[in-house]
């Protein structure tokens, strides 16, 4: 199946050690969850953290929330029981950190048969190698690590994220040359909503499916952001109409608010209203 078919405009990371958030995140209006065993659960709380998401994965439904566990690395003494205990509770997809070669997947396929997998891109290795591992026929999607790899990079913040932009975009033409997901980094300052509206935006225009959160107040302003809005259902709907007209007329391209439509310019206006329509029939399921 087309790993996009489904959205990812909102994908809420959830420490595997905390009950309450486990618990409140199966009312957040979330496309997908990272349930996470390694940076946000401490080290003394890993053997427990696993066990509890475990337990809360085996014995909860999250509706129609795609659930992604984030284990430790496959060279840490906590990975490999990570993964059997994914394998006991069950998960949408098992999310890899710190990739860097496609021997990790492999390995990694290996231990979780079946189980579709998608990869943190947080090195420079990882970035520069994002073609190879893209193609990884188990690989459905990535998700953007900003925090590690601008630590890594030995860049500044900035609000442009100047800085993190070649590693951004090369990610994304992996991506989409190989047709899987990518969700962006996370924003860290999650009481600015302004600031994350800024980053989420930029974030679409560059064209990620989505943001990866660490917050409930997050969650809307993502969902909204990575949606076709009103003006752009509204104007691939006309282009539609339009070009269908100048086909009927026999010509091959039309004019809509003064822009040439062509038949790329439809595939786009069609893929829009795809997408609108599976975020409508997400909603109406949740
Ligand atoms: N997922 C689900 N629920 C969450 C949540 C999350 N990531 N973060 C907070 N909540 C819940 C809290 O449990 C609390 O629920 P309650 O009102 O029912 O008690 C509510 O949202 C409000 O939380 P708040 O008090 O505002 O946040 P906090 O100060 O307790 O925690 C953070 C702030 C940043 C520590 C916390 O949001 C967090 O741990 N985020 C995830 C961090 C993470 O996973 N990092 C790894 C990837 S970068
Ligand atoms: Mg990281």
């Amino acid at each position: 199946m087309d790993p996009r078919a489904r959205p990812f405009r909102s994908v809420l990371y959830i420490p595997g050690s905390k009950a309450r958030a486990l618990e409140k995140a199966r009312t957040l209006p979330v496309d997908a969850i990272i349930f996470d065993l390694e940076d946000a659960v401490a080290i003394e709380e890993k053997p427990a953290a696993r066990t509890l998401l475990a337990e809360t994965l085996a014995g909860n439904d999250y509706g129609t929330r795609y659930r992604i566990v984030r284990v430790n690395g496959l060279e840490t003494e906590w990975g490999h029981d990570d993964l059997a205990a994914i394998r006991r509770a069950g998960a949408d997809a098992v999310l890899l950190p710190k990739v860097e070669t496609t021997a990790q997947l492999d390995a990694l396929a290996e231990a979780v048969p079946g189980v579709p997998l998608w990869a943190m891109m947080e090195t420079p290795k990882g970035i520069l190698n994002a073609d190879a591992l893209a193609a990884h026929p188990r690989l459905e999607g990535f998700v953007m690590g900003t925090n590690d790899l601008a630590k890594e990079i030995g860049c500044r913040a900035r609000p442009d994220r100047l800085p993190l932009m070649a590693s951004l975009t090369h990610c994304l033409l992996a991506a989409r040359a190989h047709g899987i997901v990518a969700v962006d980094g996370v924003y860290n300052a999650f009481r600015d909503e302004d600031g994350l509206r800024d980053e989420c935006e930029q974030g679409r225009d560059l064209g990620f499916d989505g943001k990866s959160l660490i917050h409930p107040a997050q969650v809307a302003v993502a969902n909204e952001s990575f949606a076709p809005t009103e003006e752009e259902i509204d104007l691939a709907e006309r282009q539609i109409a339009a070009y269908d007209e100048a086909e009927r007329a026999g010509q091959g391209v039309a004019v809509v608010d003064g822009r040439i439509v062509e038949n790329l310019h439809i595939v786009t206006a069609r893929d829009t209203l795809a997408k609108a329509g599976r975020i409508a029939e997400l909603e109406a399921a949740s």
